[in-house]
Order: structure tokens, then sequence, then C-alpha cells
């Protein structure tokens, strides 16, 4: 198993939703974060010196999915966030060991 960390533009969220519900996906849940990248989020620059640093508001997607899944699952977001522009964010691919449905205790790709 995968879990899929995706850090987007907020006004992506709906388009992302879209275009994971057509290919399908076990599940997700969804936090409003904030952050930086390598911009470190750079919004205004004052007479070439002077700069401002800001957390910029951004939607954290995580999904946990089986290997095989996964890079469909990366495809899906990766192309419906996409603008070109500088702060499109970031998606991170972790290992995962165990999943447990609490309510049937099943494990794995099955408590998926
Ligand atoms: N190395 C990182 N570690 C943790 N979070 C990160 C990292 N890089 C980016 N993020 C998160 O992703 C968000 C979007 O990053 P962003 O797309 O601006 O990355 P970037 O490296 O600056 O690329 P770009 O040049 O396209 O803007 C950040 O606001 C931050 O929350
Ligand atoms: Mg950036």
């Amino acid at each position: 198993m995968k879990k899929i960390e995706a850090i987007v533009r907020v006004e992506k969220l709906d388009e992302i939703r879209e275009a994971l519900k057509e290919i399908g996906y076990p599940g997700m849940t969804i936090t409003r974060v904030e952050g930086h990248g390598q911009q470190k989020g750079l919004i205004e620059q004052f007479r070439g010196r002077e700069f401002k640093v800001e957390l910029i508001p951004k939607i954290k997607i995580e999904v946990v999915a089986s290997d095989v899944d996964a890079d469909k699952i990366i495809k899906a977001i990766t192309e419906s966030a996409y603008t070109g522009n500088i702060g499109d964010g970031k998606i991170f691919v972790l290992p995962v060991e165990k999943a447990i449905r609490i309510r049937t205790g099943e494990m794995g790709d099955a408590a998926l």
C-alpha cells in the first residue's frame, strides 16, 4: 500500500475530486494547510531587496491506495492539479505498513 499525499491549490480541489471520482479511489482525507515551497511563499517584492515571507493556504489530500492503484491516482491528481504556474503543489508517496478497518478488523488492501 501507498499513501499519496498531495499538497495542491485550494481552488483546484473540486477538479481534483472530480478526476479521482472518474477513476475510482478507496477514500480520502482533506486538510486545510499552510506552507511554502522554493519561493518561500514570496508574494511581494519591494525595491529588489526587501521581501515578505508568507505561508500560503493549500489543501492536503491524502489517499491510501493499493500498490496497483497508486500510479493512476498519482496521474489523475497530477493532471487535474496542474496550471503550469509556480505553486501548483507537490505529491509525496509514502509506503504504508498497515491498514485496519476498525468496524470489521479487515487488514491490508481489504481494509482500504
Ligand atoms: N519539500 C517540501 N516539504 C514539505 N512540503 C512542501 C515541500 N515543498 C512544497 N511543499 C508544500 O507544497 C506547497 C506547494 O509547493 P510549491 O508548489 O510552491 O513547490 P515549489 O517547490 O515551490 O514548486 P514551484 O516552483 O512550482 O512553486 C507548499 O506551500 C508546501 O505546503
Ligand atoms: Mg513554489
